[in-house]
């Protein structure tokens, strides 16, 4: 199996660019030797700074939305090829505070997903539970609607990467287990494994987010299904690099 570790960080509404930029000169150094990828999704505004504080290290610029037209009356929101222009890579889809706040369904996140692939960046699909879900039974459920739904009409699953995010983990300090993360994500894979082919189950990069930290990423990251993690607040400081290296 080749499945390159992939670390993700999710900055939401915080940082500025002068602090953005100091944190990722600090990251620079302590990251440069990391076996696996290296991405910090930005609030739109703060891209361009943020490309420019990472040029020619291997510190991707990923974004946190992408609207599924090309360009026209959306205001407010951002287009695949204004993320390019600034070299960004990966975007975030369907995380699950856009479901929340904003209105996203599995349906606008197959839009936005399917417009991303088209334009060649790579999204970060957010699939997971609600804590009265998984109490009553329902998670695997909800991931089978999730996948379904959001992933529905994709050419080359592999080109994208899910991020399980159990909603009750999110920035609560609660993680899953070792073992209830690894159960999931196997769970995902097969899935992947029904809806697309077995070989795109083994491909694909999923990661697990909801309260990763420098102290629990080793342990997740043992675990055989997972490929990574997306991270929230410890995104936002230098721990960030301590995720990065989790094999060292
Ligand atoms: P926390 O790491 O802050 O729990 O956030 C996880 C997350 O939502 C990443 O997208």
């Amino acid at each position: 199996m080749s499945r390159k570790p992939f670390i993700a960080g999710n900055w939401k509404m915080n940082m500025t660019a002068e602090s953005g930029t100091q944190l990722i000169k600090e990251l620079i150094p302590l990251v440069k030797d990391a076996n696996c990828d290296v991405c910090l999704c930005v609030p739109a505004i703060l891209i361009p700074a943020m490309t420019k504080a990472s040029a020619g290290t291997n510190i991707h610029i990923g974004a946190e939305n992408v609207h599924w037209a090309n360009s026209g009356a959306y205001t407010g929101e951002i287009s695949a090829d204004m993320l390019k222009e600034y070299g960004v890579k990966y975007v975030i889809i369907g995380h699950s505070e856009r479901r929340q706040y904003f209105g996203e369904t599995d349906e606008t996140v197959n839009k936005r997903t399917l417009t991303a692939l088209n334009a060649g960046l790579t999204p970060i699909v957010c699939v997971g539970e609600l804590l009265e879900e998984r109490e009553s039974g329902k998670t695997n459920e909800v991931l089978d609607r999730q996948l379904k739904d959001g992933l529905n009409g994709i050419d080359d699953v592999t080109k994208i990467v899910i991020a399980y995010e159990p909603v009750w983990a999110i920035g609560t300090g609660r993680t899953a287990t070792d073992e209830q993360a690894q159960k999931t994500i196997a769970y995902i894979r097969k899935k992947i494994g029904e809806l697309f082919c077995p070989k795109c189950a083994e491909k694909i990069v999923i990661q697990y987010g909801g309260s990763m930290n420098a102290g629990n990423c080793k342990g997740l990251m043992a675990q055989p299904d997972i490929d990574g993690g997306l991270i929230g607040g410890a995104s936002l400081k230098l721990d960030f690099a301590k995720i990065v290296n989790f094999d060292k």
